[in-house]
């Protein structure tokens, strides 16, 4: 429906989904239109992100019937968007406040919908112009979405395990062509600011290196493991990069250049990682760069039952007008917290975690020591 208000029976939960998609999300509305099925309230999703909320308005009505069968699809029925009129950004970005007449026009659209409660399911950066709605007087609730897994007072976003599981399935079929051909194969996998793919990939498809943004590597350090592992006869290596790990030169390598106002498009490590280990060592190296496969396709288990607990508690957080806090999990529960106490900061692998020393332990390589 574009610009349309249609007075509703019963009051009426908004949703909408924001930022980079990654697989999970079509569980968490599904998981709301049934809890709020259930308590009484009906259901529109805005369309595209935070745009469907002003000029114009288009949103959908979500009922059990027409979200039946998503909870196994990937992306979302709703779309998404990290461009556009809304865009703030926090924690390693500067963040950006949103122009008071956008605020006004969500605030007119609330009213006009008659909207109780609006539920904004997105990353830091949404999270953050959830915040500001917030602040503004707009009743909503967080929930938490990101393959990258840095968003503070969760322990485990959904989206991240899905992320993973892709990462590892790459890495476990790099191995075996790596094997065959002596090569020395280099993945690049997603995450932004943080190495939490990277590291829990790496543990789980059994990587020889791991480069992380959190721990400072040499090349020296990196090319020692490779002929570490020629000593005892392994003539292929494997090796995970993060992409916002940095260069030993303390340079990041980025997709785009970096315009004010807009996040930082990183990618592009793999290759040059993969370069310079050829050039120094003179052995065969390839590069893969993993990119939206690992955010794209159906949501693993852990996934769909994280948003589906994320879902049900969003609704009863509306319910009992716990507006401006986002739902978390903090094992083995799942909670709420303010919503401006998650996005103050990035989360990011903790260099003396229990992750990187049980790395540490099997071998593993994180190219800072030689
Ligand atoms: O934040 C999720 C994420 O997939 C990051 O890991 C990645 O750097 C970025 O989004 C990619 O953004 P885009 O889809 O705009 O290229």
């Amino acid at each position: 429906m574009k610009g349309m208000f249609v007075k509703n029976q019963k009051p009426c939960i908004g949703i909408l989904t924001s930022g980079g998609d990654c697989p999970g999300l079509n569980a968490v509305i599904r998981a709301t239109v049934l809890s709020s099925d259930r308590l009484g309230y009906s259901c529109i999703g805005f369309l595209r992100g935070y745009e469907g909320l002003v000029d114009p308005v288009e949103y959908m009505p979500l009922t059990p019937a027409n979200t039946s069968g998503i909870l196994t699809q990937g992306g979302t029925i709703l779309g998404s968007t990290n461009r556009g009129r809304f865009a703030a950004t926090t924690g390693e970005d500067n963040r950006l406040s949103i122009d008071p007449d956008l605020l006004a026009g969500v605030a007119r659209t609330v009213r006009q919908l008659d909207i109780c409660g609006l539920i904004c399911i997105g990353g830091d950066g949404s999270l953050a112009i959830a915040d500001q709605f917030h602040q503004f007087g707009i009743p909503v609730v967080g929930v938490p979405k990101t393959i990258d897994n840095d968003l503070n007072a969760t322990a485990f976003t959904f989206g991240f395990d899905s992320a993973v599981s892709a990462a590892t399935d790459a890495l476990d079929r790099l191995r075996t062509t790596a094997a065959s051909h002596e090569r020395i194969m280099v993945l690049e996998v997603m995450g932004r600011h943080a190495g939490w793919i990277a590291l829990h990939a790496g543990l789980a498809g059994g990587a020889d290196v791991i480069l992380i943004p959190e721990i400072s590597w040499s090349f020296e350090s990196v090319c020692q493991k490779i002929i570490d592992r020629e000593s005892v006869g392994r003539r292929d290596s494997l090796l995970v990069v993060a992409e916002g790990a940095t260069l030993p030169t303390g340079n990041m390598v980025c997709r785009t250049s970096i315009n004010v106002n807009e996040q930082v498009k990183l990618g592009g490590i793999g290759q040059v990682v993969a370069g310079e280990i050829a050039q120094r060592l003179d052995r065969q190296t390839r590069t893969v760069v993993l990119g939206h496969l690992q955010r794209g396709g159906s949501p693993t288990t852990f996934d769909r039952v994280l948003a589906t607990e994320f879902g049900v508690l969003a609704v009863q957080m509306i319910h009992e007008g716990h507006f401006g806090e986002m739902v978390c999990y903090r094992p083995p529960e799942i909670e709420s917290v303010p919503i401006a106490s998650a996005i103050k900061r990035l989360s990011q692998v903790d260099p003396n975690g229990s992750a990187v020393r049980t790395g540490r332990g099997l071998g593993i390589s994180f190219g800072d020591t030689c």
